[in-house]
């Protein structure tokens, strides 16, 4: 028997859930699977079950991270990130690494300054630069027969203009799943620190490197540690989104004091109890279920490839090293955008994650995630087949 239980089927459609909410009445009365939203079917960590029901019987008080809590987030980012001599004071707390994007463009930005991203890119990217009425930079990631790469010219041309003041990375990269090489990395942190543009690494993803690859922006350099903030979390590591916590680590002082600056006007000063017991737990006592969800991943994948290969060989599927998002290319189909998203969602009865929401340079794609019981993910990919061969598509 397996050790961890990444079978069972978890209904959450009358539990709020975002992802399975986003659908019509009829969609629901259908049964439509969404495997979109970045969270997971799959039920939580024992340890941290556990860690939950043992805080259920306490004081459900005002809370802030102690010495525990700190030591855990620095155990795992040494352990799994050999990032080691991390502060406490370097690790500030947040409800999200969304809100951490949004403060540290306000904290390092004026309006109409420039922020760059790397389209096609996690959707909030965009839009927490135009909501903060910035201006938006776009790198777009450029992509040949062996994968999606950076452009490094057109980088050093965005980031020489005076005007652009950030740049957001997502590393590991959603939805190309890339994970950066360190000479890649090497490269973006130096063009940054060249044309005086702060780093912002969102590796919120970091912790899913099949191959252990991953590496963290401040450990590329100590020049770059000092240029840059991490934004890490178990919210996806951990499937704790809705506990909303998630920890930024700023190694220069200077700029935690204007990124706590930030937080500090919104008034948000204490974190979630919940939250503070999950991360313990997971952090410290987590890693195993941790390894055997990875494994659980990477065989969804292997089965998805297989089965694109076999009943869709014209689908491009981009190779997974990291995240638990895979992105196709759909485009060899002749469907325009629009009649691929009717075919999806109308058809297959399917929401996955459309390309555009990452960017136009997405149109033509879809992600899927891949974090569910193989169950779900086969039901999934057999509605796709079977409404291909009705549409005559295959
Ligand atoms: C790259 C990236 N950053 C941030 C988030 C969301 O972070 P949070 O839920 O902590 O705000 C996601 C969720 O999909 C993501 O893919």
């Amino acid at each position: 028997m397996e050790q961890f239980d990444f079978t069972t089927l978890i209904n959450r459609g009358n539990a709020g859930a975002v992802k399975w909410q986003r659908r019509t009445q009829q969609e629901k009365d259908a049964h439509i699977i969404a495997l979109s939203i970045a969270d997971m079917e799959l039920p939580v960590a024992p340890c941290i079950r556990e860690a939950i029901i043992r805080a259920a019987d306490g004081v459900y008080g005002y809370t802030n991270p102690d010495e525990p809590y700190f030591a855990a987030v620095r155990g795992w980012m040494e352990r799994r990130h050999h990032w080691s001599g991390i502060q406490n004071d370097w690790i500030v707390c947040t409800n999200g690494v969304v809100p951490a994007l949004n403060f540290a463009i306000r904290a390092f930005t004026k309006p109409g300054e420039g922020v760059m991203i790397q389209p096609p890119v996690y959707g909030p990217f965009a839009k927490s630069i135009l909501t903060n009425e910035r201006l938006l930079v776009e790198n777009s990631l450029v992509f040949d027969d062996t994968g999606y790469h950076m452009d490094f010219d057109d980088f050093e041309s965005k980031a020489a203009d005076p005007n652009t003041k950030l740049f957001l990375l997502c590393s590991p990269h959603n939805p190309v799943a890339r994970i950066w090489k360190r000479n890649e990395l090497e490269r973006i942190a130096e063009i940054c620190l060249k044309h005086h543009v702060l780093l912002v690494s969102d590796e919120i993803h970091g912790d899913f490197d099949y191959d252990g690859k991953h590496i963290t922006m401040a450990t590329v350099s100590p020049d770059i540690a000092n240029n840059c903030i991490i934004c890490t979390s178990t919210g996806k590591t951990f499937n704790l989104a809705g506990l909303q916590l998630s920890n930024t680590i700023i190694p220069n002082p200077v700029l935690r004091e204007q990124f706590r600056n930030q937080i500090s006007i919104t008034g948000c000063s204490n974190i979630p109890y919940f939250g503070y017991a999950a991360t313990i737990a997971a952090y410290n006592d987590g890693e195993p279920w941790f390894d055997a969800l990875l494994k659980h991943l990477r065989d969804n994948a292997d089965y998805l490839e297989e089965f694109l290969t076999a009943h869709f060989p014209q689908v491009r599927l981009f190779p997974l090293e990291g995240t638990y998002l895979a992105w196709m290319d759909w485009r060899s189909l002749g469907l325009s955008p629009e009649e691929l998203a009717i075919f999806m969602r109308k058809k297959a009865g399917l929401i996955l994650g459309e390309g555009t929401m990452f960017g136009k340079q997405g149109a033509g794609f879809e992600r899927i995630n891949l974090a569910a019981p193989r169950a779900i993910i086969c039901d999934a990919l057999e509605r796709l087949r079977v409404a291909a061969k009705s549409e005559g598509l295959i």
